[in-house]
Parts: structure tokens; C-alpha cells; sequence
């Protein structure tokens, strides 16, 4: 516990001293929150990482979420640094630019949205990229789609607007294990408790759920609820709990399944976020990727125009 705090006096410090600015997703271990300048849903972490002013940005993140914010890097002036380099996504990594460019073939009347996460080369096809924060918001204006590639998420939304779109089979290995009857057993402990569920996760924990969305909307559903009801059980990754209880430390949340855990983001420390924030190292640094920055980043302002945040 010393070691811990010692760690994070010592990240803090050098982060003041260099300008840098340190961003975490929900998903990531508390005692890296707990130095983050920023936590946030994928959706708010790069407009943080591009509204602050300091010039060096490290992601306690997965790849794409440090891309995305890459892609904005040079036309600020800034630099993006992430923990873990090698810490993937099974969902991004699900999908090809190659095999979307085939699905745009056989689909040639439709436009394309591609989820968050998904790499560059992926978010250059698309015509806007969506977040799960702001996926409806964002495909009301839209009508004819191929929407990939979280297929749990393009059925939500499917549902929710009332429209089909041209699907793919990918998933995220984390939320597709939480089913309903892991909420109904928390539920039989806790029968006050309301339910929140991540789109990602089995379409049949809908039917339980009091709300679904993304990590940012059970905040806000939590913000609006904390008067009626005092435990929140949560159908997303385990740390979100952490994150949840970092802001309402007098409420109660149960993590819909002990075992939601991504690995990925795990994969960054504190320890490696020392020593990332010290020296900088080149190999940890995360570049424009190039010939798909352009595009991706069309796509990505098309999202933000959209929702006008
Ligand atoms: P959010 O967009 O809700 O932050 O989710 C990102 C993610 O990776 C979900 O698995
Ligand atoms: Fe990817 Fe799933 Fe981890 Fe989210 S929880 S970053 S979709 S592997």
C-alpha cells in the first residue's frame, strides 16, 4: 500500500515536471485512475487529450484509443504516449480494412460506420466512426448501413432506431460472457438494485437491464438514480466498479461478473506508467498512422459534428 502511494507521489511529480497529461479508460486498474488526470469513456478521452493544454499525452489504454488520439496529435502540436504498446483489442482485431473493403463491395448502395474500436486503416473506409456513448445519436441521421463491427452493439442500435444494417460477427470477448443470468443471481442478493448493461454484452441481458450503454451513460444514469436507489449492479468490465465508486464513494456497485476482465488494458501498471512518464521511450510513443490519418479522422469529426460535443 506504501509502495503504492510512494509510486504514485513519484508518477505525479514527473508528470508536472514534464507537461504531461495522463489519460486512463474506465476500464483500467484504480491505482492508475487514481493518478489520471483524465478517466473517461473512449469518446471523451480524445477530446480531453485535444481540449488540454499540455503538449505530451500518455494513454493507460488499449492501442486504438491512443491512435485515435494520434490522429489529432501533430495538427496540435502534441506528442501521444501509451503504457503498453502491445496491450490489443480482440473486437478491433476482429476486422480487416481488407475485408471491410470486401463488405463495401457486395453492399455498394450503403455508407459505413465503424465502431471506435477498430484501427485507422479500418475507420478510413467508413463514412463516421460511433462510440457506443454515441452510436444512436449518430445513426438517427443515417438510413441504409453496414455498421461493424460489434455485432451486439449494431443489433442495440438496430433496435433502437428501428433499422438493419449489414453486420459483422465481431465481439468483444469480455462483455459477450455476461448473460442474464449472472445479473439475475447479483439481482437475487441485491433485489433494489438497478442494472446497467455495456451494448457490447449478450443481447438477451437487455430484458434485465434498467438501462444499456456505454461507460460514460451509466454515469450519468447513476448521477440521475443516486436519490431512489443506493446499489448499481454493473454489466461491464470490473473496473468501471472501481471507477464508479471513485466518484460516488457512498453508493454500492456490483460488478455483474467477477471474471469481465480485459486483459488488455490490465496489461499497463503503474510501475510501467512510472517509467514511461520518466523517460519517454520512443518505442512507447504512438505515431500518426500515416496514409489513414486523413481519412480516419473524417470519419472520427463526422461522429463529433454529429453529437456537438
Ligand atoms: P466505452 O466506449 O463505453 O468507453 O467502451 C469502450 C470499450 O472498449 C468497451 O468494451
Ligand atoms: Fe476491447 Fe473488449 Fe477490452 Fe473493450 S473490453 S477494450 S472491446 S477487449
Amino acid at each position: 500500500m506504501e509502495d503504492i502511494k510512494l509510486l504514485q507521489e513519484k508518477v505525479k511529480e514527473e508528470a508536472e515536471k514534464k507537461g504531461i497529461v495522463i489519460l486512463a479508460h474506465h476500464y483500467q486498474r484504480r491505482e492508475i485512475k487514481e493518478v489520471a488526470h483524465y478517466v473517461g469513456d473512449s469518446l471523451q478521452l480524445v477530446k480531453y487529450f485535444k481540449d488540454d493544454k499540455r503538449k505530451i499525452g500518455v494513454f493507460a489504454t488499449v492501442y486504438f484509443m491512443a491512435e485515435t488520439a494520434s490522429i489529432y496529435a501533430s495538427d496540435l502540436g502534441k506528442e501521444v504516449y501509451i503504457v503498453n504498446p502491445k496491450a490489443g483489442c480482440g473486437l478491433a482485431e476482429s476486422i480487416t480494412a481488407h475485408q471491410l473493403r470486401n463488405l463495401k463491395g457486395e453492399n455498394p448502395e450503403k455508407e459505413v460506420a465503424v465502431y471506435v474500436n477498430t484501427y485507422a486503416d479500418v475507420k478510413a473506409e467508413a463514412d463516421v466512426v460511433v462510440t457506443s456513448a454515441a452510436a444512436v445519436e449518430v445513426l438517427k441521421n443515417f438510413d441504409e448501413m453496414i455498421f461493424v463491427p460489434d455485432y451486439n452493439l449494431a443489433r442495440f442500435v438496430e433496435e433502437r432506431l428501428g433499422k438493419e444494417y449489414v453486420k459483422w460477427n465481431g465481439s468483444c470477448y469480455v462483455h459477450r460472457q455476461i448473460k442474464p443470468e449472472h445479473i439475475l443471481e447479483k439481482k437475487e442478493v441485491y433485489p433494489e438494485a438497478k442494472v446497467m448493461v455495456h451494448p457490447e454484452a449478450d443481447p438477451a441481458c437487455w430484458e434485465v437491464a434498467d438501462f444499456v450503454g456505454g461507460t460514460g451513460g451509466m454515469i450519468k444514469y447513476v448521477e440521475k438514480n443516486r436519490a431512489y436507489v443506493d446499489t448499481f449492479i454493473v454489466g461491464t468490465e470490473i473496473d468501471m466498479a472501481t471507477s464508479l465508486k471513485m466518484l460516488f464513494p457512498e453508493l454500492n456497485f456490483v460488478p455483474a461478473r467477477e471474471d469481465a476482465i480485459c486483459y488488455q488494458m490490465k496489461m499497463s501498471s503503474l510501475k510501467k506508467l512510472y517509467e514511461v512518464v520518466k523517460n519517454l521511450p520512443e518505442e512507447n510513443r504512438v505515431l500518426p498512422p500515416g496514409e489513414f490519418s486523413e481519412l480516419a479522422k473524417r470519419s472520427i469529426d463526422r461522429m463529433y459534428e454529429l453529437v456537438g460535443r
